[in-house]
């Protein structure tokens, strides 16, 4: 049976940090056991913004890759891959960048907001504006059918299904196709045919979306259906044509509650952060210098809680009893800060252990990390390659016909 496919890919911006692993990470942990998944390395969209200083995306690259693998990203389970190791990106790029209308890209939020934002920088640059096309091709190239993403990204996952939409109306339309659509649903046997014809009248008398997803879900249970008769029948549902491209979704990744070291969100760029493997001296250290309730100057002074970062971490870390200690501790004065910043000291240092120890066995054999992602290159590009040579056939560029 067809499982639906996640994809996913991350900009290398260095060591990560416990924002990352409570926000992203824990995610595709999870998701992995639930579907088949690709995480990839998003090294040519670094170039995107950073042309002009490329030389730290490698490195930061392969410190990336052992984060995620620290954090418990199972090479087992999901395929991990750098972007430009699969060229095939880049030409599903090129190929869609022919259809695709400017004015969808200037339209798209990030575009003007990311220049205003990053005024030292000079991104009136071709490749910044075809940022979202290229994360169009990473996502349609796989046609994943599930994307997570965080809040910012969902605008880029809208222009995706519309692009996939507008590919296979303007290239859909094989010669006959309504007659290869029949054969192919009387290849379905009679009553699975029946059952797919009545899933189609719903969607289009009545534009009934369960019919739809119905009708996709009988066909992903027919075990040997040639490709192409399966794309045919998918754009017959709808009557846009061959369905070369998928429409993926997008997953919302919930933004991560972890706070920073200063009680603002933790980010690289408020200097605030922990990082996923950082040593447990420097943990510690960075714990007990965090500013707590600015009132509470003495250790007799009674403090609040709510007006302290370190307590932010209490509710990140700590079971209802620590909680509870904390409150009454700290209102009452019963407690010390030093001594209140104890557990949440020792619960981050237990959270990474395993990360560290995972991170250990590869930074001990780095070429374990190569032979992960050489392997995953691969399988990524096997599936790349099958799409291409579905979209060049459709773009009449099938030379070897
Ligand atoms: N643009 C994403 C970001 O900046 C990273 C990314 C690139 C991505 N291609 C993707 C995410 C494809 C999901 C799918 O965070
Ligand atoms: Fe913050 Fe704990 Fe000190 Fe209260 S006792 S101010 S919660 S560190």
């Amino acid at each position: 049976m067809y499982q639906e496919r996640v994809l996913s890919g991350m900009r290398p911006t260095g060591s990560l940090h416990l924002g990352h692993y409570h926000g992203v990470l824990k995610n595709w942990v999870r998701l992995q056991h639930e579907y088949p998944c690709l995480f990839f390395v998003a090294d040519w969209h670094a170039l995107t913004t950073n042309y002009d200083d490329p030389h730290g995306i490698e490195k930061a690259s392969w410190d990336m890759i052992v984060d995620w693998l620290a954090a418990g990203v199972d090479p087992a389970q999901a395929t991990l891959f750098i972007q430009s190791q699969v060229p095939e990106h880049a030409e599903l790029h090129l190929l869609l960048s022919m259809m695709t209308p400017l004015g969808w890209l200037e339209r798209v939020p990030t575009y003007k907001d990311q220049q205003e934002k990053l005024t030292h920088k000079d991104l009136t640059t071709y490749g910044f504006l075809g940022y979202p096309l290229l994360m169009s091709a990473d996502i349609l190239i796989y046609r994943a059918d599930k994307v997570p993403v965080g809040e910012d990204q969902i605008p880029h996952v809208e222009f995706t299904r519309e692009l996939a939409r507008r590919f296979n109306h303007m290239y859909g339309r094989e010669p006959g196709f309504e007659d290869k659509a029949k054969a192919a649903v009387k290849s379905l046997g009679s009553k699975r045919a029946r059952s797919y014809e009545h899933f189609r009248t719903r969607f289009q008398q009545d534009g009934d979306a369960t019919a739809i997803a119905k009708a996709h879900a009988l066909l992903d249970e027919v075990e040997n259906l040639p490709h192409e008769d399966r794309e045919r029948l998918n754009g017959y549902l709808e009557g846009t044509g061959k369905m070369i491209l998928v429409e993926p979704g997008y997953l919302l990744t919930e933004a991560s509650k972890m706070p920073g070291l200063d009680g603002q969100k933790m980010s690289k760029s408020y200097d605030n952060t922990i990082t996923l493997r950082e040593d447990e001296a420097s943990v510690t250290h960075k714990v007990k210098r965090m500013p707590t309730d600015p009132a509470r100057v003495r250790r007799t002074d009674p403090g609040e809680p709510e007006r302290c970062p370190v307590w932010q971490l209490h509710q990140v870390y700590s079971d209802e009893a620590c909680r509870d200690w904390v409150q009454k501790g700290c209102r009452s004065a019963g407690i010390g800060c030093i001594e209140c910043k104890q557990p949440v000291i020792d619960a981050i240092l237990k959270e990474q252990a395993p990360m560290r120890e995972r991170a250990q066995t590869y930074l001990d054999a780095p070429g374990l990390v190569r032979d992960i992602i050489a392997d995953g290159n691969d399988r990524a590009r096997a599936l790349a390659r099958e799409t291409m040579r579905d979209v060049r056939a459709a773009m009449s560029l099938d030379y070897t016909r």
